[in-house]
């Protein structure tokens, strides 16, 4: 049922405000014993409150042993990471009141991937580790400008890591990450966006060296693009993004030695030549002849069910030209690498904005008048 405003409680200024009901089931967790329990906590708060607030009610009136973490109270620290309902939220980013409204009661339950330490605290460690593995430091490799003079960045490269350095360390993309599910030794989201920050950095003079290392076991090519790390982040850091940045900074370096960059560098190459993947060459090119003919059973039962294509001829895309022009103009334009990225992502930004949906909510409004409803055409 939702509920209705209950009574009032005094602001910081003394003014009243309205309160609701709410309610949370915490899944407790004993660090002796290691015993979970989901207990239900219904409290009284007013109606502005935060996840965090609620916790924080909860704590001074209710049960004074609830463990959480918590510092700047507004999505600056990185601190309070927690999951509801199955996904990683910053409790201080995440108000109550829709929630309340809705009838519904949230399961909070601490972050996923990293050892719960209690209730809903996580040993961190494992995040820091990796963190420190990507030299978060600049490595300075550029000439020192004249006496008197600064050396200035441009927009331009400030573009490349301009989402990567929103980083907040909250630990909510590792929480969600498939990939450290299967295996906890992945490189992961978090580490990978905060090597992009450098590997992007103009100023850095690593970047070949950091990229050899991300490349290794547990790297780059391990992420299964599942996405939820993009979905989560609270910061709009985009980790997926800073690790394809990453696997084409790579490529650009002549950095392909792993199945992942050859996967990748066929789909490039295919769609070029004739338009289209060339899917039965995607094994031998990526897997090399060995492992293919290692596989040659397994691919004759495909063929025998008619789904492999036959290789020859290749079957070429009417327009294949568009195909070959686009590459030639990323090649002129010199956006190779993570500049090709950045380019991917204003022109989507531009498309968004331009539609029809994109104005929705931002309609233009000539003094004096109606605003135009775009909805429908009409004025409202
Ligand atoms: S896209 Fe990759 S890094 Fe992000 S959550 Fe999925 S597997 Fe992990
Ligand atoms: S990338 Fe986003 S979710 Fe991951 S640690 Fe940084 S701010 Fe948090
Ligand atoms: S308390 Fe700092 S981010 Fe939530």
């Amino acid at each position: 049922m939702p509920s209705e405003p209950t009574a009032a409680a005094a602001s910081t200024n003394g003014a009243l405000s309205p309160t609701m009901d709410v309610a949370v089931k915490i899944w407790r967790v004993d660090p002796e014993t290691g015993e979970r329990a989901l207990k239900t906590y219904e409290v009284e708060a007013p109606e502005w409150v935060t996840l965090l607030d609620v916790l924080d009610i909860i704590k001074d009136r209710v049960d004074g042993t609830l463990a959480y973490r918590k510092s700047c109270r507004m999505m600056i620290c990185g601190s309070c990471g927690m999951r509801m309902d199955g996904a990683a939220v910053l409790a201080c980013k995440t108000r109550m009141a829709d929630i309340v409204a809705a009838g519904h009661v949230p399961v909070i339950s601490p972050m996923g991937n990293l050892p719960i330490v209690k209730d809903l605290v996580v040993d961190m460690g494992p995040f820091w580790s990796k963190m420190r593995a990507m030299k978060p430091w600049l490595q300075p490799g550029y000439e020192e400008p004249p006496e008197g003079k600064e050396y200035h960045v441009s927009q331009e490269r400030m573009n490349v890591i301009h989402k990567e350095a929103l980083c907040i360390n909250c630990g909510c993309c590792v929480s969600e990450c498939n990939s450290m599910e299967s295996d906890p030794d992945f490189l992961g989201p978090a580490a990978l966006a905060k090597g992009m920050r450098f590997v992007g950095d103009a100023r850095d003079g690593a970047d070949v060296e950091r990229l050899e290392e991300y490349n290794s076991e547990h790297g780059i090519w391990d992420c299964t693009r599942c996405y939820f790390c993009n979905e989560r982040c609270p910061k709009g850091v985009d980790p997926r993004d800073a690790i394809a940045k990453l696997g084409a900074e790579s490529i650009k370096h002549g950095i392909d030695r792993d199945m992942g960059a050859k996967h990748a560098k066929w789909f490039v190459k295919s769609a070029e030549t004739t338009g289209w993947l060339r899917e039965t060459e995607l094994v031998p090119k990526t897997q090399g002849v060995v492992s293919s003919i290692m596989q040659i059973k397994f691919a004759m039962g495909l063929a025998r069910r008619g789904k492999v294509p036959p290789p020859f001829p290749p079957h070429v895309a009417a327009d294949v030209k568009e195909a070959r022009a686009l590459r030639d103009i990323v090649q002129q334009q010199g956006r190779e690498g993570a500049l090709g990225h950045v380019q991917g992502e204003r022109a989507l930004s531009y498309i968004e904005h331009h539609t029809t949906a994109g104005n929705r909510h931002a309609p233009e409004i000539t003094p004096g008048e109606e605003p135009v409803n775009r909805d429908v055409g009409e004025r409202p």
